[in-house]
């Protein structure tokens, strides 16, 4: 091992988290050093194509040249606000959102995260309604703090810490019929990905959300979207809610908000749940750090370039190109990799055997290519590149996952383990 490494693996061992530091080593993963476009360079300089793009925090690809200026400038005029004045980044990023968010959906929050964004959804949506209790889907992600962790599907993460916020009941994502069945007069809302993302990157029907949204409306709950994953252009549209043209009452956004530059997040609503939600007390939801001027103006930039480089069309061409590339592996190994899907650049392949999954991934990363699992599905790769990926760098990633599926089979049949 290298100096650096040696070095960085026992303070994680000592300091952070050992268990993590013995996976990562395991994972044979580098020390990360610098970041440019689509590439990540480790401690020893070598550059991995990047594919993971930060769970969907890269849109951008890394240190993308506009993002960067704008918080450069603001760095040297004042990163951190005093709180007291008005701010006018504050003004223009919630102006920048509310063009471009789906509807009627005006007013936005500003926070730091993808879980302090849905804890704010969940208090205003009780606020607004008055009832306490929400519907969420098996398999959903939606962060690990209280109230995002009551709502997110997965047992092994919700067990250790109960009793989570009461009132929260889980039905299987695609169902409309069990939502209609667990809604009753004291259901706030029902909070859901258009996609699941760390679920597997599950699909929804066509008429699931439309269904869900006319559901909500003739019961008086709300409908909260989850786009802190498929938000901005990752599926192909800038909210994937609008390939089904379906108008959310709360959306919560993080990840690719703050330009892969700052840490951003942001829940935003209709005038009439915010009346309701701040109408009475304008400090009921706060956030010290929410709305930083850093923030801000990675936001405002990284709303301009999703536009000016026409990001969630090229985002949907080369989705098409990377879920074409994959599935005639798939077509080639039917028995190990069952199934390709997503839409834009946000695609899950499914495998047989969660083992066969980590070996590709593993395969994958010597191949100078990141990839990895998805939260609550480790049978699942995902592939989530910026969507400033070009046809040349997507071809390579099919090739590199063709080299790594081929080469894991004839190990594991080898091993008489296939
Ligand atoms: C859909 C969704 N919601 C919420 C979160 C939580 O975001 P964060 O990790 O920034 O708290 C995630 C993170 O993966 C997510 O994918």
């Amino acid at each position: 091992m290298s100096d650096i490494l040696e070095r960085t693996y026992e303070k994680y061992l000592q300091y952070v988290n050992p268990g993590l530091a013995q996976l990562m080593k395991f994972a044979d993963f580098g020390v990360e050093m610098r970041a440019e476009g689509m590439f990540v360079y480790d401690h020893q300089g070598r550059a991995y194509l990047d594919f993971l793009g930060g769970y969907g925090t890269f849109a951008l690809g890394h240190r993308h040249p506009k993002v960067v200026e704008a918080v450069k400038t603001q760095l040297d005029r004042m990163p951190l606000s005093s709180k007291v004045f008005f701010s006018a980044l504050v003004a223009d990023f919630c102006e920048a959102l509310a063009k471009v968010l789906p509807g009627n959906l005006q007013y936005t929050f500003l926070c730091n995260s993808g879980t302090e964004a849905v804890e704010g959804a969940l208090k205003i949506a009780r606020k607004f309604t008055g009832k306490h209790k929400f519907i969420a889907t098996v398999g959903g992600y939606h962060g690990k703090s209280m109230g995002s962790l009551s709502a997110t599907g997965r047992e092994q993460y919700r067990q250790p810490f109960y009793p989570l916020v009461p009132g929260f009941v889980h039905v299987p994502f695609g169902d409309v019929d069990a939502v209609a069945r667990e809604m009753d007069e004291d259901t706030a809302g029902i909070i859901l990905e258009p996609i699941q993302g760390e679920g597997g990157i599950f699909l929804p029907g066509e008429d699931y959300l439309p269904k869900l949204r006319a559901l909500c409306t003739e019961r008086k709950a709300l409908l909260i979207i989850d786009e802190v994953q498929t938000g901005l252009g990752r599926t192909g549209k800038m909210f994937a809610v609008e390939h089904w043209g379906v108008q959310p009452d709360i959306i919560t956004l993080a990840k690719a908000l703050g330009g892969g530059v700052v840490p951003s997040g942001a829940f935003s609503s209709t005038p009439e749940i915010w009346e309701k939600a701040f109408g009475d007390n304008p400090l009921i939801h706060t956030s010290t750090f929410g709305g930083n001027p850093l923030a801000c103006a990675a936001g405002i930039a990284t709303l301009q370039v999703l536009q000016e480089e026409n990001l969630p069309a090229r985002a949907a061409e080369r989705g098409e190109q990377l879920v074409a590339g994959l599935s005639a592996v798939q077509q080639q190994y039917p028995d190990v990799v069952t199934q390709v899907r997503g839409k834009g650049l946000m695609v899950g392949v499914e495998f047989a055997i969660e083992d066969v999954a980590k070996l590709v991934i593993g395969g994958m990363t010597r191949r100078g290519v990141i990839a990895a699992y998805t939260l609550n599905n480790p049978r699942v790769i995902r592939f989530e590149p910026p969507l400033i990926v070009s046809a040349e760098q997507i071809d390579t990633a099919v090739s590199v996952f063709a080299e790594s599926v081929e080469e894991s089979v004839k190990g594991l049949r080898a091993l008489g383990l296939l």
